[in-house]
């Protein structure tokens, strides 16, 4: 008999990179895998929970059970997200969200002028997707619970904790170096309104139900 925590809760998870394009054959990504965000749809699925899994461009099998929506941009990402957040109880980001977007994709291939001549890229921000959500009516009245998660090069506890407070969210998971891109195994830092916790070196898919479980305890116990 397997326990499961998050049985009649909703859990929505965004995972990979986006895809932002230059011209209709090129664009700006990056190298996330969306390994971890899919082993954590998984455990989600594994809990109890209904899971949604909103999904940049990666070569992932969806894991069984999991309702997943593909996008490409971060636009797109966030038009999926608020769509599928309104009776979301949690929202996990591990997206690897692009920042910035080319400010007027080309609609054909842009070719070669053979100048020789740098060429610029005019770019404009992103929506910040896990910040939009945080700061909605839900998740500020305490009926949404937000995961963020920061990937950074030094200093994570004090990075963590300030990008916590920053995006105002209930959790904040760091990923603990090196990169962690495309790998199997990875060790996180939780930091919430009570301090912070390290969940060891682990595969992501034992990760991911350790967190999927610290996520459990934390939510308030469904009205009958
Ligand atoms: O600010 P930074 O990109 O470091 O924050 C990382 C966290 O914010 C991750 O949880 C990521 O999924 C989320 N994020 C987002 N939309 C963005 C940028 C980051 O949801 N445009």
């Amino acid at each position: 008999f397997a326990p499961k925590p998050l049985a009649g809760r909703k859990v929505l998870v965004t995972a990979g990179p986006t895809y932002e394009a230059i011209d209709p054959v090129r664009g700006i990504t990056n190298l996330s895998s969306g390994k971890m965000g899919f082993a954590i749809a998984r455990a989600a699925r594994e809990a109890g929970a209904d899971a949604t899994l909103v999904a940049g461009p990666v070569h992932l099998p969806t894991p069984r059970g999991v309702h997943r929506v593909n996008v490409q941009s971060a636009r797109d990402m966030l038009a999926a997200v608020e769509q599928h957040v309104q009776d979301a109880a949690v929202f996990i980001a591990t997206a690897a969200v692009a920042d910035w977007r080319p400010a007027a994709p080309a609609a054909h291939k842009i070719k070669k002028d053979g100048s020789g001549q740098p060429r610029t890229l005019d770019c404009v921000e992103n929506p910040d997707i896990l910040a939009a959500v945080a700061q909605s009516p839900r998740a500020l009245g305490g009926d949404l619970f937000c995961v963020g998660f920061a990937a950074e090069s030094h200093d994570l506890l004090a990075q963590a904790t300030a990008k916590r407070a920053r995006k105002q969210v209930a959790l904040l998971v760091g990923n603990i170096g090196p990169a962690t891109f495309g790998q199997d195994d990875n060790a996180l830092l939780l930091v919430d309104s009570r301090g912070h916790r390290e969940l060891p070196r682990a595969s992501k898919r034992v990760l991911a139900r350790q967190l999927m479980a610290e996520i459990a305890t934390r939510l308030p116990a469904l009205r009958s």
